[in-house]
């Protein structure tokens, strides 16, 4: 062996490792760094209850000739992907927000993030369900995961050719959005997923339903294919005046936007806006699905039950926002809307591969908030949070088929108190 040949190894070693070593030192020490500046407790309590902040997520936007926003603009979604074993394995969040039922309230919409991607974030948190953090989201944290923009106005359904114009145009194309959202995700490996999960909530709990089957169509080589619709099964109910205040909404959204094409199940003795409700969708559905939803989903008492035309008085100011608030009277008749919710969902619960969580709390999208979906304050039902009977329901853990007692027997619930009576033009369902 010649002098000088182990120093010149070692040099030559350096030259081909050393530059990686010296960075995975540099990684070391910001890694310890980082995780002690993770383990300062924050002074005020993290709204989101999990380790540590949310992850910020990019919108991607989708450029496909014909599948737009109510003004024309690009749908979106943004993409966290998914890690270790969750590799390959998809849930997607259909985003809600209501519907618009008239070109005027459709032309507002597009002055905001519900009809326009003009007016999206570039970055959204992702919390709850679409949490990578595994202590607030323990079943899905790894996967990889998409929150699908809504702007469409009438749950990813419409398909219109023609642009409407009265004064400005407006676009009618739902199911095009969802055509060409799936299509991009599918390119980026969706295609190949082991398990999907589509998820949804409020408006976007209905577009789910509505959706499942087209869902797990697009997957015929995906051994597991589920939904979860949180807070969507909207009641064909009588409102406190006598009313079918939804209905008669659904008419016209379903009327503006041609939506009956998209449900061959509808009778056409029914009318339109019957065909949209969960109740009806439902009935044709043969994809295993969860249904998540409070026995006093908040969003449905303000909206359904008690929408503002019916209350002239309005005697149902404080209890419309605070459960507590509600007079004997009132509660009684909160118990006929949880009792029209359980006929509902009556044949749905021998369905064998179907899940449900039904609480008795005053709430609206349990699985979008960490402190509803898996946290200390979440509500439980046989001591199970919303994030646990959903995984045990999702991998076959066990049966799960929660149906809570009436209000208030249950201590765990966790129960919203609104600041305000009504939202702005619904955007928030
Ligand atoms: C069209 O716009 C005008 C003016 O903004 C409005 O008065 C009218 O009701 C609109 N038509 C429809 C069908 O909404
Ligand atoms: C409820 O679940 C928690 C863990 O989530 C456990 O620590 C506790 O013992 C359980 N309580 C009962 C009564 O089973």
């Amino acid at each position: 062996m010649p002098p000088g040949s182990l120093s010149t190894s070692f040099r030559l070693w350096w030259r081909r490792r050393g530059a990686a070593f010296a960075l995975a030192l540099l990684a070391a020490a910001l890694l310890l760094a980082l995780s002690r500046y993770a383990a300062v407790p924050s002074a005020s309590p993290s709204p989101s209850y999990g380790h540590r902040l949310p992850t910020l997520v990019d919108l991607t936007l989708v450029y496909d000739r014909g599948a737009v926003c109510l003004d024309g603009t690009p749908p979106g979604y943004h993409f966290l992907p998914g890690f270790g074993e969750g590799s390959h394995s998809w849930l997607l969040h259909l985003e809600g927000g209501s519907w618009c039922p008239n070109l005027k309230s459709c032309a507002r919409r597009q002055k905001t993030s519900l009809g326009s991607s003009a007016y999206m974030d570039s970055r959204v948190d992702f919390v709850g369900i679409l949490s990578d953090d595994e202590s607030q989201n323990p079943d899905f944290y790894n996967w990889n995961k998409v929150k699908i923009r809504y702007c469409d106005g009438a749950s990813f359904s419409g398909n219109v050719q023609d642009q409407v114009k009265n004064g400005t145009g407006f676009f009618f194309r739902g199911q095009r959005i969802w055509e060409a959202v799936m299509a991009d995700l599918l390119s980026k490996g969706l295609s190949r997923a082991k398990q999907a999960f589509l998820t949804g909530c409020s408006a976007g709990g209905l577009s789910t339903y509505i959706h499942c089957d087209d869902f797990q169509a697009l997957l015929p080589k995906t051994p597991t294919v589920k939904c979860l619709a949180d807070g969507g099964f909207f009641l064909d109910v009588e409102d406190i005046s006598g009313r079918r205040y939804m209905r008669a909404f659904y008419n016209d959204v379903a009327r503006l936007q041609d939506v009956r094409k998209k449900f061959p199940h509808c009778r056409s003795d029914m009318e339109p806006g019957q065909c949209f409700f969960p109740r009806e969708v439902a009935k044709s559905i043969t994809t295993p699905m969860f249904i998540l939803n409070p026995a006093y989903d908040y969003w449905q008492v303000e909206h359904v039950l008690s929408p503002e035309g019916s209350d002239p008085q309005n005697l149902w100011r404080n209890c419309r926002v605070d459960i507590t608030k509600c007079s004997s009277k009132q509660l009684e008749i909160l118990q006929g809307f949880r009792k029209a919710l359980l006929d509902a969902i009556d044949e749905l619960k021998n369905r064998r591969d179907w899940g449900m969580f039904i609480d008795s709390c005053f709430i609206h999208c349990q699985s979008m908030k960490a402190i509803t979906w898996h946290s200390p304050s979440a509500t439980r039902i046989n001591n199970k949070t919303v994030a646990e009977a959903v995984g045990d329901w999702f991998f076959d853990r066990r049966e799960v088929k929660e149906i809570d007692c009436e209000y208030p027997c249950n201590p765990t619930c966790y129960n919203a108190v609104l600041d305000k009576p009504y939202k702005e033009d619904w955007l928030a369902g």
